[in-house]
């Protein structure tokens, strides 16, 4: 497709979508329009290096990588991710195999958000669109009329424009779209406790992920690759990350996800990165306003536990860009359902999310923690009890 041409001698342009943020969701979204046709900019803040590197969640859904490989993203995704049918859940009390594909079909697929970016910005580089790296002070104008724009201050210092049909936030949570949106109603939960997380190159002693609750507090090891392993222990929220050593973190690890029993092992090796992640549920209604669309974490973050993320981020845009596209083309029904249908598929992570979250997650309360043990015996034993999380955890079809 044709590049509709670069920024004039006054700094301005002209697209058809502006979209804030290149992460998972404004580089596919990007990706998406193009295939329909439609032209866009993706502005990003930060440096391409940095977005190349940031560390995420690693877990696609079984609908995501059906969506990304329609679109033909999926070579590299079928070559280099890791097919997994289930995953394990410790206790102290067992260890237990859910085989997702027995109970609904399908599994998922592990593979780095940091290789899906890569796969995004070497597409959006093929297709020959423009991403603006490094701009700064970024303005949302006249989102209310049909000839919106976005201001911004190029990596150059220069004084930029850009006029286009609609403007999408895929900013994240701290970006400046849904400040524009006015009066949203907001939904907050705070959860008591924060990840430790941990990279290290060592190859990963687990076929597939393991969730781990334990009186110590929960653990869970997953991988990046056949040599890389990302595991992660729950920490009171504040956590300094100077107070874990690599030794105490392994001590840890071991005990929670339960070395030595059944026999299970887990083999330590060098830790090239940690951080302390907080544990947050949010969400922001509506996710239009005029020609404001707002799409994945600028709408919404989900704890981590359920993996629901970046998926999230997927499906919003996979409604949003059909949409966009009908209403680029004077039909506005889908535009004017996306806010709902999307926060449909958001509430019913949201809940996902909060029931595993807080299935596995140690409270200094003993009632809490009877409960989390009855439940985890009855998701165990129970094919409907393993089959709701499994439905869940595999993500719901995308329309
Ligand atoms: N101008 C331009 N870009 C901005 C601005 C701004 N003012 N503010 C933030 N951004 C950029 C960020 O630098 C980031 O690259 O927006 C991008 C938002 O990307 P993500 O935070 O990855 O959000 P999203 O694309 O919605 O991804 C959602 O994937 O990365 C995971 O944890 C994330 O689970 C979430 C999911
Ligand atoms: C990860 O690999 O980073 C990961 C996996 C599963 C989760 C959360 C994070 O639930």
């Amino acid at each position: 497709m044709a590049w509709p041409g670069r920024f004039d001698f006054d700094g301005n342009m002209r697209t058809q979508v502006v979209i804030i943020g290149a992460g998972p969701a404004g580089l596919l979204l990007s990706h998406l329009l193009a295939a329909d046709g439609v032209e866009s900019v993706v502005l990003e803040t930060r440096s391409r290096e940095y977005v190349l590197a940031r560390i995420r969640a690693g877990i696609l859904e079984h609908s995501s990588v059906e969506l990304l490989t329609d679109v033909g993203l999926g070579e590299r995704l079928a070559r280099e991710s890791m097919p997994h049918r289930g995953i394990y859940l410790h206790t102290p009390e067992q260890r237990t195999h859910l085989d997702f594909v027995d109970l609904v079909g399908h599994g998922i697929h592990v593979y780095g958000q940091t290789d899906l970016t890569r796969d995004l910005v070497d597409a959006r580089v093929r297709g020959g669109q423009q991403l603006v790296y490094e701009v700064t002070g970024t303005a949302l104008h006249d989102i209310d009329t049909a000839r919106p724009y976005v201001t911004f201050v190029d990596a150059d210092g220069a004084a930029r424009r850009i006029d286009a049909d609609v403007v999408v936030g895929c900013d994240g949570s701290f970006g400046p779209s849904r400040q524009a949106v006015p009066d949203p109603r907001t939904w907050e939960r705070t959860y008591p406790y924060a990840w430790l997380g941990v990279l290290a190159d060592v190859a990963p002693s687990t076929d597939e992920l393991i969730y781990a609750w334990h009186p110590d507090g929960f653990a869970m090891h997953s991988m990046r690759s056949a040599a890389v392993s990302r595991l992660y222990l729950q920490v009171p929220p504040g956590t300094d990350i100077a107070e874990w050593s690599d030794d105490r973190i392994w001590t840890a690890l071991a005990a929670r996800l339960g070395h030595g029993r059944d026999g299970w092992t887990l083999t330590p090796g060098p830790i090239t990165e940690k951080s302390v992640l907080p544990m947050r549920g949010f969400v922001a209604a509506p996710m239009r306003h005029g020609r404001l669309f707002l799409a994945g974490d600028a709408a919404h973050i989900v704890p981590p536990t359920g993996a629901k993320g970046l998926n999230l981020a997927i499906a919003d845009v996979a409604r949003l860009a059909p949409a966009l596209g009908a209403l680029l083309r004077g039909d506005g029904a889908l535009a004017a359902a996306y806010s709902d249908t999307a926060l449909a598929r958001v509430w019913r992570c949201q809940h996902f999310s909060w029931w595993m979250t807080t299935m596995l997650h140690v409270t200094d309360d003993p009632f809490d923690a009877q409960l989390q043990l009855a439940q985890l015996r009855w998701v165990a034993s129970s094919e409907a009890g393993a089959r709701g999380l499994a439905e869940n955890y595999t993500g719901l079809p995308l329309r």
